[in-house]
């Protein structure tokens, strides 16, 4: 391994030092008898100067270098308030691994173009930055997870039945039979807290989403929690502690890259509990108040809590959903019997859902009923039965689609920006 310096460290302070940096060429200009190279490294970038005077040959080289050449450079550091970063380095050594001619995205590559080579897209720095905000997002979920008490599980992927509708199930041949992936490991959680009673999972998830929105994958990372002897109020606190401890915590170790996307953290900076709480009633209320066609029983696309969204400065919760546009497995309200005990989540600025959460049908004969009412099999559902016939528990859950808390947090346009290699019905390669 090299015992290298890494850009972003390169710092006014080590005026005189000797460093070795490796990296890639982010930018070549020439003026006069030197070469400015700006080189990047996953850290971010420093300004390289190759002059004539210092060493011909080196200089000689620079001067061919290419786009995204990938280099071993030494040198001594010098303090220059001009430099991006205030110190620049005044190379004498190139070792050139790589030349490359022509690299092909340009600045005014479109966004189609950059998805088809989002092979090479990944290392612009701009993309560097996000996949760093949802790394520290993931990491600041598991700090906050383990001094909660909750246990990391790892449900399965290949799946027999539908969780979240079967219309959005991918089919896959299964030998001499069919699965499916998963849409969402909450019923194998439900199953994992009658031992370990505070679950969480990470996984992929998958849905067959025909719709083309801003904010739908047909794969997706799913931060998923179950509880048992939690009822839907206690599982929106753990919701939105988490969502704070997440959102505050990237603010603290990546103010920069989030300062690079978004210029006002209001909306972060305020995601601190008790985040508000309106109720479906009041949703529709409000919407039908600023004009929007909405009859109460009617779900809430994206336009909708797009409107409901300029109401709020933070992250919200809506609760209490009709039952008929709601999941099976959610627990009838007790005090009215056309809702059920539901919440989502919504991030402000326009983004919405960001997570989907209930209390859990736990009585046998109403889950049974549930099924029916949708049309579905009881006897796909067996296991998933069985829960509720042996010491069946009040216990509630909810899943956080990730893509989607890194598209507010960033103010990013679409969701597809927020994982490395996006798919989307049109797309699945690379
Ligand atoms: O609201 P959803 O469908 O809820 C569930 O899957 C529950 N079974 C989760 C649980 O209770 N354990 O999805 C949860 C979240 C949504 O709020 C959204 O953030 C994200 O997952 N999500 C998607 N993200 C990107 N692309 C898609 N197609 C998504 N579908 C859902």
């Amino acid at each position: 391994m090299i015992d290298k310096v890494y850009c972003a460290d390169v710092k006014p302070e080590m005026e005189g030092k000797r460093v070795k940096l490796a990296g890639w060429v982010y930018r070549k200009r020439e003026v006069g008898k030197k070469v400015f190279i700006v080189l990047r490294d996953s850290s971010g970038i420093v300004q390289v100067v190759f002059s004539k005077e210092l060493n011909e040959e080196a200089y000689r080289e620079a001067k061919k270098l290419g786009i995204e050449s990938s280099v071993i450079i030494e040198g001594t550091v010098k303090a220059d308030p001009r430099a991006p970063t205030g110190a620049e380095v005044q190379a004498d050594k190139l070792q050139v691994i790589q030349n490359v001619d022509f690299f092909p995205i340009t600045k005014d590559a479109s966004p189609e173009f950059l998805l088809d080579v989002r092979h090479l897209h990944l290392r612009s720095p701009k993309v560097a930055s996000i996949m760093k905000v949802k790394a520290t997002l993931v990491q600041a979920a598991r700090e906050w997870l383990l001094q909660d008490g909750w246990y990391e599980v790892f449900p399965p992927i290949l799946v027999t039945g539908a969780v979240e509708g079967g219309s959005t199930l991918f089919k896959l041949k299964y030998f001499d039979r069919y699965a499916y992936l998963s849409q969402s490991a909450q019923l194998y959680l439900e199953a994992a807290i009658f031992g370990l009673e505070k679950v969480w999972s990470l996984t992929p998830s998958f849905r067959a989403e025909k719709s083309r929105t801003r904010r739908h994958l047909t794969e997706f990372w799913h931060l998923e929690l179950e509880a048992a002897w939690m009822d839907l109020w206690d599982i929106m606190k753990v919701e939105e502690e988490l969502v704070s401890y997440m959102v505050q915590r990237a603010l603290e170790l990546r103010r920069s890259e989030i300062e690079n996307f978004r210029k006002d953290l209001t909306t972060l900076k305020n995601a601190v509990p008790p985040f508000p709480r309106i109720s479906y009633d009041e949703a529709i209320d409000i919407l039908q108040s600023k004009g929007v066609e909405i009859e109460w029983g009617e779900d809430m696309g994206a336009d909708e809590e797009r409107v409901l969204t300029e109401e709020f400065e933070s992250p919200f919760f809506v609760y209490g959903y009709p039952k008929h546009i709601k999941a099976f497995y959610m627990k009838e309200d007790p005090e009215d019997p056309r809702k059920v005990l539901a919440a989502d989540m919504l991030a402000p600025e326009g983004y919405g859902e960001i997570i989907g959460g209930s209390q859990r049908e736990d009585d046998y004969d109403k889950l049974v009923q549930r099924i029916l009412e949708e049309g579905m099999n009881p006897e796909d559902y067996q296991w998933y039965l069985d829960l509720r016939k042996y010491g069946s528990v009040p216990h509630s859950g909810f899943g956080l689609g990730l893509e989607r808390l890194v598209a507010w947090v960033l103010k990013l346009d679409h969701v597809r920006w927020a994982t490395l290699f996006p798919r989307t019905p049109s797309r699945l390669y690379p």
